[in-house]
């Protein structure tokens, strides 16, 4: 039967001609809900680190955690590509490791890429993972997981060495073959330029309105995640709010006995009951 999934090149396709609009998301309900709003890619990011399992940063989750997440999401998911980011250390040891656990992406999490952050020094590995069939999304400028050693969570590319620097890993990567880039906190001037050289798509994030492509957060988006708040976030909901009123909303019927109603209960039949002596 015909997949009606979106292909990578059918991806790569809308450079320059229409924005590639990509989430970030971790469960089942919610791949649903951005598949059938026509998402076209879902990232099961390494955020999940942080908005779902509670750690404080993007370190921590394992393989093993990304996994049960990707299976979820990609169940939920029919027509979105789904690309599962590669956590901290699941790469960087050797080319073996990186393509088993990249591999497992596929084989075991259900998805159609894998996302390794990483600039010129990731590119021999990645095009050892592309060479073994498994298609990568590269991932330049803000890395998260090395924010230590960049300073913090800070905007990159600011000065003419370091942005030259990605301007140079950008095109490396694309020799290395990844099939998109995305761009993290990194000037909108040149975020735009990267766009302009090289020939596979961008998807930016905190990068200006030029790249081919936007991502966020999902729980920042829906306004789900009160946490720390980057300056490139836009939220389209309050749902935490919301929930929160839900909830002690909840909690004040069953206190005062509001809930539940008659409406939300069974009966026994007059038989039963009288065979019970009820
Ligand atoms: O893990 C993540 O959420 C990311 C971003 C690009 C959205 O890597």
């Amino acid at each position: 039967m015909p997949s009606s999934r979106l292909t990578i090149p059918e991806i790569q396709a809308k450079k320059g001609k229409e924005k590639i609009c990509a989430l970030t998301a971790y469960d089942f309900l919610f791949a649903r809900l951005l598949d059938e709003a026509g998402l076209d890619l879902i990232l099961v990011g390494d955020s999940a680190a942080m908005v779902v399992l509670g750690y404080e940063d993007t370190l921590p989750v394992t393989m093993e955690e990304m996994l049960v997440l990707a299976r979820a999401v990609s169940r939920g998911a029919k027509r979105a590509l789904v690309v599962g980011d590669m956590p901290f250390l699941s790469y960087q040891v050797s080319d073996e490791e990186a393509i088993r656990n990249a591999g497992r992406f596929l084989k075991e999490g259900g998805c159609q890429a894998v996302k390794i952050e990483g600039g010129r020094e990731m590119a021999p590995r990645i095009s050892r993972i592309v060479q073994a069939g498994i298609p990568v999304l590269g991932h330049i400028g803000l890395t998260p997981q090395r924010a230590v050693s960049l300073g913090g969570f800070k905007v990159q590319g600011r000065d003419v060495t370091s942005a030259k620097r990605l301007l140079e890993d950008a095109q490396i990567l694309v020799e290395a073959g990844v099939f998109a880039l995305v761009l993290e906190c990194v000037p909108r001037e040149l975020a735009a330029e990267i766009t302009r050289r090289i020939p596979v798509p961008t998807i930016g994030i905190g990068a200006g309105a030029e790249t081919d492509g936007q991502i966020l957060v999902l729980h920042d988006v829906l306004g789900l995640f009160e946490g720390f708040r980057p300056r490139f976030v836009k939220s389209y909901a309050h749902l935490a709010e919301e929930a929160r009123r839900a909830i002690k909303e909840y909690i004040r019927e069953v206190r005062e006995g509001l809930f539940p109603q008659e409406e939300h209960g069974f009966r026994l039949s007059e038989e039963v009951k009288k065979a019970l002596k009820l």
